[in-house]
């Protein structure tokens, strides 16, 4: 592992909390790399639904998340386009349909042990921060820091809808809710790699914070450890 050599943020938490515009907003200030941990699982899941995988078919999951073809380039502004063997899935990338299968994908170890691999990798200079559930207990448990964003489940089933609406999305806030519990409760009470928050991770509730008041909290969490350049 090469963990150790770069210095590596981790930023985890459940959807919604806002770890997402963060996390670019800080990889950016940092001129570090970003790692969405999220979309690795978004785009097997993407790549299973294409691929008319079985989702019980745990072997051929495996073997579909070790070889999953995936690049990244950064738009101007905090966007990402998500290639999937070269073809631009960002798209279907975003659908709620894709993170719920992404959430179901997310329990089996053999998926989560291939896209591991797969984000250590993403740890190269000049350094990173890596969105996620696992990133600080499991992907990168030596991070030199460890962050852990919250917010109230209204809070994010509110910013999620507001996202989807703006997308031209035909959505409910009570739909989107229930899809943000069940996804909660699904990645909280796995049994590989649940979400929680590392032993030594610092924990910021941003119900009632707007983006920029996170990434200031954060940016002067990072100073104070003497992170930044
Ligand atoms: O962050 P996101 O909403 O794009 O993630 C989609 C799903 O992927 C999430 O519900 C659970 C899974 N996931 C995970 O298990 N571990 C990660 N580090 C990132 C995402």
């Amino acid at each position: 592992m090469i963990v150790g050599t770069v210095n590596v943020v981790t930023l985890d938490g459940p959807s919604g909390a806002g770890k997402g515009t963060v996390g670019v907003s800080i990889a950016k200030k940092l001129s570090y790399n970003y790692l969405d941990s999220g979309a690795l699982y978004r785009a097997l899941a993407v790549a299973v639904e294409r691929h008319n995988v079985d989702l019980n078919d745990k072997k051929l999951l495996k073997k579909l998340a070790i070889n999953l073809d995936i690049s990244f380039q950064a738009e101007t502004g905090s966007g990402m386009t998500v290639f999937l063997e070269g073809e631009d899935i960002s798209g279907d990338i975003a659908l709620e349909r894709t993170a719920a299968r992404a959430s179901v994908l997310a329990l089996y170890s053999e998926v989560r042990t291939a896209l591991t691999e797969r984000q250590r990798l993403f740890a190269i200079s000049p350094g990173l921060v890596a969105d996620g559930r696992d990133m600080g207990t499991v992907v990168f448990p030596d991070a030199v820091l460890k962050l852990f964003l919250t917010a109230t489940i209204e809070t994010r089933a509110k910013r999620r809808y507001k996202q989807l609406l703006l997308r031209g999305d035909n959505v409910s806030l009570p739909a989107v809710w229930r899809q943000l519990q069940k996804r909660d409760q699904r990645d909280s009470e796995r049994s590989v790699s649940p979400l929680v928050p590392a032993t030594d991770a610092i924990k910021l509730d941003s119900t009632n914070m707007s983006a920029e008041e996170v990434v200031d909290a954060l940016m002067d969490m990072i100073v104070a450890r003497g992170i930044c350049k």
